[in-house]
């Protein structure tokens, strides 16, 4: 179904699953308008749910189904909650299949009986009856979802398409949408987990393709080879295995290719999977610059499968720490200190739920480069080699956080940066020439404390100088 970009995220389930509750929390994590079908009736007809069922229940349900069909036809997309009874109405699954990405709200029947018996609802009056209408309700709510979830972050990786298990490489042939494969990766993670990629898609008809390692496969002449060699037609799908530089490769030649094929995408770094491998911004680099061409073309599917990571160099693993380090530090949460798959998933909701909100990176978006205006600039007069992205991320972190007036311990820590050799003069300048100058100055993203970012934030020349300046030994 690919993420709900422009489509409401509407949430079934029995009553007692928390819907209203988790809908609230989800519709502020995606910056969308939050609307609870049941108070929209209520708002309607002047009267509560319980005077209406009193007058019969097939009254309810007809203006339930007027109230749920309009909301779903009105736009801008929203997180709805449906009452627990409206998918008994045709109108509603249609209007849900039109214009919605359904996600199941799961709850054990226990559970919803417990909550639901005190809330005086009209269907929670007997506890026999109450058990065989979840029975009875259970295939129609699987029918219409097109996810399921139980918590907040779950909806949001939903809605983003974005599925994360560890052992997902191994159901990759359901996971990734239908039609013919053509399987991209690099040498070194098709010798690890192409082989299991293979199998996991089955009677496939599945062509490979293979990328040079690292940066190599971010360049025109890979990607125009690339192109000569697919030979998908437009049903077929790009799946892309692999880090960074693999999904924003394949990426880019799916967003290019016949004008655009679906692609998934399948991280094996941390890096990947807390970041390049969600949001669909693609790219390759030019002589003069990384990623100055690209598209924003959205994987139809993310499967990410933490168990991949245990094949990783260490060094690559903390290439992707400094991005978890960011993460949590924009999330005001120490993410960095769970295990690696609770933190794979973390990461990957908070960014999920960034991109949903801002898919063309116009505002909100903007905080994910805390501390890279830095990082971009050292690496530059670095000449892209000998400093690693992480490590000039975990510096321009320490900076950021200095100019912020936040604890940077977390970020001494995890990452103990290390200062770099460059030249002081060509680092300023590349700063001073980063994309996110705008009018002449210099803007960055800083933090008012752990949690509470913010994008667009101008400091004094000399007070920006001596901070990336800190950073640079000798
Ligand atoms: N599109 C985005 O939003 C976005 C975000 C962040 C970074 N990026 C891009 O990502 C790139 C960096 O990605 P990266 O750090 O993943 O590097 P990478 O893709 O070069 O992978 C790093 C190395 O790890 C190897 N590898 C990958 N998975 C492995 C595994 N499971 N086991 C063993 N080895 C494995 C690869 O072969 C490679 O040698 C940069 O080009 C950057 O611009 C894009």
């Amino acid at each position: 179904m690919g993420p709900a970009l422009e489509r409401h995220v509407a949430l079934v389930g029995f009553m007692g699953a928390g819907k209203s509750a988790l809908g609230a929390t989800v519709a502020e994590r995606l910056g969308r308008r939050f609307v609870d079908v049941d108070r929209e009736v209520e708002a309607t007809t002047g009267r509560t749910i319980a005077q209406l069922f009193g007058e019969g229940e097939a009254l309810f349900r007809a203006k339930e189904s007027i109230v749920t069909v309009e909301q779903l036809r009105r736009g801008p997309p929203a997180v709805l909650a449906l009452g627990g009874g409206a998918l008994g109405s045709d109108k509603v699954r249609d209007a849900l299949r039109a214009h919605a990405f359904t996600v199941l709200v799961e709850v054990d029947v226990d559970d919803a009986w417990e909550r639901a018996r005190e809330s005086g609802r009209p269907l929670a009056q007997d506890e026999l009856e109450f058990r065989a209408l979840f029975t009875k309700r259970a295939p129609q709510y699987a029918e219409a979802a097109d996810a399921r979830a139980r918590t907040v972050d779950d909806v949001v990786l939903a809605a983003a398409a974005v599925h994360v298990e560890t052992g997902a490489l191994a159901r990759l042939g359901e996971l990734v949408p239908p039609g013919a494969v053509a399987l991209i990766s690099d040498a070194r993670v098709a010798g690890i987990h192409g082989a299991d990629a293979q199998v996991a898609l089955g009677g496939r008809s599945v062509e490979m393709h293979e990328l040079p390692e690292g940066e190599e496969a971010k360049t025109l002449e890979v990607i125009s080879r690339l192109w000569r060699a697919l030979r998908l037609d437009r049903s077929g799908v790009v799946v892309a295995l692999g880090g960074g530089c693999t999904t924003d490769a394949a990426g880019f030649a799916a967003a290019t290719y016949l004008r655009g094929v679906r692609w998934a995408a399948v991280p094996t770094t941390l890096v990947g999977q807390v970041d390049a491998g969600i949001g669909g911004k693609t790219a390759i680099d030019l002589p003069e610059g990384k990623n100055l061409v690209g598209a924003f073309h959205w994987p139809a599917r993310t499967v990410v499968d933490p168990a991949l990571l245990a094949t990783l160099p260490e060094r690559e693993r903390q290439e992707g720490m400094a991005e978890v380090v960011k993460t949590g530090l924009l999330a005001g949460e120490p993410l960095w200190e769970l295990e690696t798959a609770e933190l794979v998933r973390r990461c990957a909701a908070f960014k999920s739920a960034l991109c949903l909100r801002d898919p063309l990176d116009a505002a909100e978006r903007n905080v994910l480069n805390l501390g890279h205006t830095f990082a971009h600039a050292l690496e530059a007069a670095a000449g892209y080699a000998g400093v690693t992205h992480g490590r000039a991320v975990a510096l321009g972190l320490r900076a950021a956080l200095k100019l912020s007036g936040v604890d940077a311990s977390p970020v001494e820590e995890v990452l103990r940066p290390q200062r770099v050799r460059v030249d002081r003069e060509r680092a300023w300048a590349a700063l001073l020439r980063d994309k996110k100058r705008a009018d002449g100055h210099v803007r960055l993203v800083l933090l008012e404390a752990p949690g509470r970012p913010v994008h667009g934030v101008e400091r004094p020349e000399q007070e920006v100088r001596a901070a990336l300046d800190e950073l640079i030994e000798g």
